[in-house]
């Protein structure tokens, strides 16, 4: 891609961190709403931080003092309103110095795509946990859509390819290899709040939802809830496979495969065949595992150039500040 390109794709990134932050006073952006999440200023400058090591430091700390603040791995998210963080306005000046270099160093970065999507990429993540955020203090309004399709879609069985080697794709989707499958057949609709209800009505499980309209898919659901209700309604959760060969054979008949709310799959965050970590472990091999399960999809706060069919999410089976719902399976 071209310098102007690429300058295109990282001022769309920052466009929407504006528009999500620069409404809030200083108290909302410095407040710790929620011990599962980094207080807004703490993802601000976090968000330059990792462009600045990425695009002008090629991946090396230099120990100017923000690296043990912002790498993630330093301190969990619980602590970060503790720590001596930058304030909203320096945070604000911080990104907008980055910035500032690294659109003057586009022309020798171009050669490195990857990176600088990487980096985009990133800073839309945050643009999401953020969304959480403000979700959790009851200051997001969810831009969900209804469910109006009914029943299923058989997907025959065979093979299919299995994630991308496409310029955008984290190391954790590469490479692209061929999976054979059995059968199945997969919801059109997502689960919706009131067939959600029914279950909890059912089955005396626990209802923290937010309100929601009874035609709108169900959210803020965690992976263990997800499996209970599918069992319930006498369905399955999809396999991780079998969710991106559903949406790259039959996608057209799904609705809202992406744009919605995050779907869980069964299956356990892995590397795939020959998988290798790049740029760094912790993006992803890190969270290899038993622990955290593959969510699949997008949700309405994730930005389209995140929500490809083979990008993958995670998170741990209890955890529901993220956007999350229900699409069953079920075996032919
Ligand atoms: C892919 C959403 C699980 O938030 O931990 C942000 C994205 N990685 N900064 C996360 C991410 C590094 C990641 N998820
Ligand atoms: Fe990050």
């Amino acid at each position: 891609m071209s310098p102007t390109e690429l300058a295109a794709v990282l001022e769309h990134a920052r466009r929407r961190t504006e528009t999500l932050l620069d409404p809030l006073p200083d108290e909302q952006l410095t407040r710790q709403v929620s011990t599962l999440q980094s207080p807004l200023v703490w993802d601000l400058a976090h968000i330059g931080y990792f462009e600045e090591l990425w695009l002008l430091r090629n991946g090396n700390v230099n120990g100017n003092g923000l690296d043990d603040l912002y790498d993630s791995f330093a301190h969990g998210r619980a602590e970060r309103g503790t720590l001596p963080i930058l304030s909203p306005d320096d945070a604000r000046a911080y990104v907008s110095e980055v910035r500032r270099k690294v659109l003057e160093r586009l022309p020798e970065l171009a050669g490195d795509d990857f990176l600088v999507g990487m980096v985009a990429q990133h800073e839309l993540q945050h643009v999401e946990t953020m969304t959480q955020t403000l979700a959790l203090a009851g200051l997001a309004d969810s831009g969900l859509p209804r469910v109006t399709a009914r029943g299923d879609v058989l997907v025959p069985g065979g093979q299919f390819t299995l994630g991308s080697d496409d310029r955008w794709a984290y190391d954790n989707e590469r490479p692209a290899h061929v999976v054979d499958l059995p059968p199945f057949r997969i919801d059109r609709a997502l689960a919706t709040n009131a067939e959600y209800a029914a279950f909890v009505e059912a089955e005396g499980a626990a209802a923290s939802l937010r309100a929601g309209r009874e035609d709108e898919p169900v959210e803020h659901i965690s992976f263990h809830e997800a499996e209970a209700y599918a069992s319930w309604a006498g369905k399955r959760l999809p396999t991780e496979p079998e969710w991106e060969k559903a949406v790259k054979s039959v996608g057209k008949e799904l609705e809202h495969a992406q744009g919605a709310v995050w779907q869980w799959t069964s299956t356990f965050f892995g590397g795939y065949p020959r998988f290798r970590a790049y740029p760094y472990k912790e993006y992803s091999e890190v969270f290899f595992g038993d622990e955290y399960r593959v969510l699949r999809g997008g949700s309405w706060a994730t930005d389209p150039l995140v929500a490809r069919p083979t990008f993958r999410n995670w998170d741990l089976p209890q955890r529901r500040q993220i956007f999350a719902g229900i699409r069953c399976a079920s075996d032919v």
